[in-house]
């Protein structure tokens, strides 16, 4: 099998695409599907069967949840037996966008689903082929990122296809992904969020929401400030390219050459990914650039990182980034790149 390519560029082809895919999510097929984050491998959440073939798709860890995409509040209360106060509030000021809310499930939602735990992670997701066909289906749609376990997110068609394409029934072409990283995890169920996973949606944007909220209901001494965890299933290494990647800061263009030639690696075998500290010697034939902005780095990194593979680099140097709240996703993912295997 080769997967059928449906494109979205225009509104005839994003119906089409909505109809195609969600008869093959009726039947309990899986299909890739684009995401303001990253593609997604979906099937239906409800259904086990369908569940079970996106674990072996991916060569997924059983112990790795997968996360509940929805189109609408009702939607997400049917997945959950309780709908807190702080989810109400964090989906009204995120919602449809890259925020994944970690409630207690619903009985509709299969233990698979959730590695057998009690909570799910729910997530109404701003893409407007995810929306509709969610509505075209009436049931939510399970979906981790559309990549084998532990290896890159893509963040177009063309990344899905490369990995999975022959297996897969139907890619939805849905363009380059807006945000480019996975979305911001936060467990809801106790009296502050909880952090799982870092992404573009930052803490402090989530503290002023939760906090705001939280004065509104009790008084302003009892504003919650979000805490960080251990998300279950984020292994230290993971989203990673093939090559060896490492995160520098280098004074001068000597001492990003000298550290260079210490792992045995030549200029050619080198990727180097920089916002400001642009190498000018012309020694490496593969600096990137990236913008010095958060948004649009996040929106480019992946689609480098794969390039990088691509061009079969041994090597992947990615200039050191700013300590500020809107980077803290982009270094998570950096660091589970680069941490050993
Ligand atoms: O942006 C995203 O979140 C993308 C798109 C496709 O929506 N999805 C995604 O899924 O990144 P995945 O499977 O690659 O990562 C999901 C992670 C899990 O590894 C786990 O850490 C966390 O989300 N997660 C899911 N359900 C959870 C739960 N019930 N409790 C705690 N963490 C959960
Ligand atoms: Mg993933």
């Amino acid at each position: 099998m080769s997967a059928e390519v449906l494109p979205t560029h225009t509104p005839a082809l994003l119906a089409a695409a909505i109809d195609r895919a969600a008869t093959l999510l009726r039947a309990g097929q899986v299909v890739g599907v684009p995401t303001e984050t990253v593609y997604g491998l979906a099937a239906n959440a409800f259904d086990p069967e369908a569940v079970a073939k996106i674990y072996a798709l991916k060569g997924r860890p059983a112990h790795n949840p997968i996360i509940v995409h929805v189109a609408s509040a009702e939607m997400a209360r049917a997945c959950a037996a309780d709908w807190p106060d702080l989810a109400d509030t964090l989906g009204a000021a995120f919602w449809p966008g890259p925020l994944t809310l970690v409630v207690n499930k619903s009985g509709r939602i299969p233990d698979l689903v959730t590695s057998g735990g009690p909570t799910v992670g729910i997530r109404w997701p701003q893409h407007p082929f995810m929306q509709g066909v969610i509505r075209a289906c009436g049931f939510p749609l399970a979906a981790p990122s559309a990549n084998l376990a532990n290896r890159l997110s893509p963040t177009n068609a063309g990344h899905v296809l490369s990995q999975l394409g022959a297996q897969l029934p139907l890619v939805v072409d849905g363009g380059d992904c807006n945000v480019g990283i996975e979305s911001t995890v936060v467990d809801v169920t106790g009296a502050t969020p909880v952090i799982l996973r870092p992404g573009m949606i930052t803490e402090p944007a989530i503290r002023a929401v939760a906090a705001a909220a939280a004065v509104q209901a009790t008084g302003p001494r009892t504003s919650p400030a979000p805490k960080v965890l251990r998300s279950p299933g984020l292994l230290p290494r993971h989203y990673s390219p093939q090559a060896r990647l490492v995160v520098w800061k280098w004074r001068d263009e000597a001492e990003l050459a000298r550290r260079v030639a210490e792992l045995q690696v030549t200029p050619e075998q080198v990727c180097i990914l920089v916002h400001t500290q642009i190498p000018l010697s012309g020694r490496y034939p593969q600096v990137m650039l990236i913008p010095d902005d958060a948004e649009a780095f996040a929106r480019a990194l992946y689609a480098e990182l794969h390039r990088c593979d691509e061009m079969g680099a041994r090597l992947i140097v990615v200039e050191e980034l700013p300590d500020a709240p809107e980077w803290v996703g982009i270094a998570d993912r950096l660091r589970r790149a680069s941490a050993a295997e």
